[in-house]
């Protein structure tokens, strides 16, 4: 690959809800993509992730009809033109998506001596997210649309997948063929809310006063 596909690849990867087409998924192409999140940097070399493949209709059902009710929970806090705009946004593509990723965090995996955590608990969060985004772009290098959930109780989802009590489930991914991937993120195309300049985020020497 091409340092201008690579930068492209970024440029490209899109949160997906709407675009999914439903069609299968080639067994080679999933384990290239779950081979590239398993390839991420992991604090102490942890790879405290894991990756349940949720296919059946009926456990999607219920999580879908959960998602559902706490959209209506979020919606509740809000008033006026937010409310408005957000009743256009669609929050999930779970049953429209070919396959449904859910990625725990395990913060046994490695322990006690983790190194790289004893100051920084969450750098196995952080491992997990990384797993994500290298499954994110993989995805999107063999065109597929993925569709990051968190509209959801931990519990819940602990509940549903059998996933136990010292487990963080961290993400429910949507993933599958699309017809195709937006050029602007939905948020942004329904006026939710704009990408920042690169220029407001990067600064010299000191955190912004
Ligand atoms: C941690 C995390 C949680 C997210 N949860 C949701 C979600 O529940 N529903 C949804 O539609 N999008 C969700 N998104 C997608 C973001 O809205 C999206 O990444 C953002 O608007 C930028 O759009 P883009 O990914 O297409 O560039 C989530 C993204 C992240 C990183």
């Amino acid at each position: 690959m091409s340092t201008a596909s690579f930068y492209d690849l970024c440029r490209r990867r899109r949160d997906v809800r709407a675009e999914f087409t439903g069609a299968p998924i080639g067994d080679d192409v999933l384990h290239r993509v779950l081979s590239a999140a398993h390839a991420a940097p992991s604090v102490g070399l942890s790879q405290p992730w894991d990756f349940v493949l949720v296919r059946d209709e009926a456990t999607r059902r219920r999580f879908r009809d959960h998602v559902l009710a706490e959209r209506d929970t979020f919606a509740a806090q809000l008033d006026g033109e937010r409310a408005t705009t957000f009743s256009r946004i669609k929050v999930e593509g779970i049953l429209s998506s070919t396959l449904s990723i859910v990625v725990t965090y395990d913060p046994r995996r490695g322990s006690p001596a983790v190194l790289g955590r004893h100051a920084i608990a969450d750098a196995g969060l952080y491992s997990v997210c990384l797993a994500i985004q290298n499954l994110w772009l993989a995805a999107t290098a063999e065109d597929l649309g993925v569709g990051w959930v968190s509209f959801y109780r931990e519990d819940f989802l602990r509940e549903l997948l059998g996933i136990p009590a010292a487990v963080r489930p961290v993400a429910w991914l949507c993933v599958g063929p699309v017809t195709h991937l937006e050029q602007v993120p939905d948020l942004e195309r329904h006026g939710w809310r704009e990408r920042l300049p690169l220029e407001a985020v990067v600064h010299a020497e000191r955190y912004p006063s």
